[in-house]
């Protein structure tokens, strides 16, 4: 149900010390660390002798102890010391994981580690541009990471979720335009004429009816970064203008359970902490609104139904809809891959 050979997010880089943390990404335990010269290394958490989580061991020279019998292994994996043993076994030694550090982002890559290739990397450099701000903050979610897509990608619901913040009804009711290449969607939405919801109205400080846009931008398997905006109508009223970009990037945990790392960035009053604080909190209640959905919708699902959600198609299901007959193409094509080179072996 997911793309190996992709990049995905593993971590803030805020969150990657020279101490240990465990995480699990596509079913997989890791223990991820950085070292002395700041390099990130991604080992898979499962210590090669008796199989104890590396995460309950510690981080010394950049090399890892495993906390039962204190076996270490280097940043390559390479167990490199067995107490009272001057042998080590060459099959002491633990998986280690592609790992890119990019944008203030800690990137990983599960698959096939010789087709890691850092130029497919996804670009979020605004992340890491001195003119724009970002308020970011993290979700645990319940729920399949593509359920995450289908919600991003059908902003009609933040008019009956998310009334307290981004939402109201004008937008349910403007429709949207959606185009589409080969690994990516991208859905259009424009609001003319009505007033702006809560969070807008609070960035903007409009008092008058507004045009809002946002454009969903899906890039394949898991990431929607969407493009949002508010002008006043009259040209007179409130910030006139303003202008940001919500970076949603969903890594799978298990089967049903996602990371769901975001930011909220932008490039008008950069230097205004309070602001930022509050667009913090109040993103952070509304994607709080999304897991409640997300976490219920993924419980009332047979696992018939977790490959194609829907009980029938409406025009805000066109979005969605594109986006998972991409990662199914992925999927499909990652496992024809792997069974041609299995016979080729054979
Ligand atoms: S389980 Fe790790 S050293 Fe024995
Ligand atoms: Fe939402």
């Amino acid at each position: 149900m997911w793309a190996l050979n992709q990049w995905y997010v593993a971590a803030f880089s805020n969150e990657v010390h020279n101490k240990l943390l465990a995480r699990k990404f596509l079913g997989k335990p890791v223990v991820l660390y950085r070292c002395m010269d700041d390099r990130v290394v991604a080992l898979e958490d499962r210590c090669a002798h008796r199989f104890m989580p590396l995460s309950f061991g510690h981080v010394e020279n950049d090399n890892v102890t495993c906390g039962y019998h204190g076996m270490s292994f280097d940043s390559s994996g390479k167990c490199v010391r067995i107490p009272a043993q001057e042998n080590i076994p060459s099959a002491a030694c633990v998986r280690s994981f592609p790992v890119h550090e990019k944008d203030k982002l800690v990137w990983i890559w599960m698959g096939d580690a010789e087709k890691a290739d850092i130029a497919l990397v996804p670009d979020m450099g605004r992340l890491n541009a001195p003119e724009w701000i970002a308020a970011q903050g993290y979700h645990h979610l319940k729920a399949d990471y593509r359920l995450l897509n289908d919600n991003l990608l059908d902003l009609s619901h933040v008019a009956f979720v998310h009334s307290r913040t981004i939402g109201n009804a004008a937008v349910a009711n403007s429709p949207i335009t959606v185009k589409q290449t080969a690994d990516t969607v991208s859905v259009h939405r424009d609001v003319v004429g009505a007033l702006a919801p809560p969070f807008f109205e609070y960035l903007g400080k409009f008092t008058k009816p507004i045009h809002r846009w946002h454009t969903v931008n899906f890039h394949a398997p898991s990431i929607c970064v969407i493009e949002v905006g508010c002008e006043s109508l009259e040209g007179v009223d409130g910030e006139v203008r303003i202008e940001g970009c919500v970076m949603h990037l969903a890594t799978p945990e298990t089967e049903d359970t996602t990371h769901y790392f975001w930011a909220f960035i932008r490039h008008f009053r950069q230097h205004d902490s309070a602001l930022t604080e509050y667009i913090r909190q109040a993103i952070t209640a509304t994607h709080g609104e999304d897991k409640v959905v997300l976490e219920l919708q993924h419980t009332a699902l047979t696992p018939a139904q977790r490959d194609n959600p829907v009980g029938f198609a409406i025009a805000v299901d066109s979005g969605p809809i594109r986006a998972r007959r991409i990662v199914e193409r992925l999927i499909s094509e990652e496992k024809r891959t792997k069974a041609e080179q299995m016979s080729t072996e054979a």
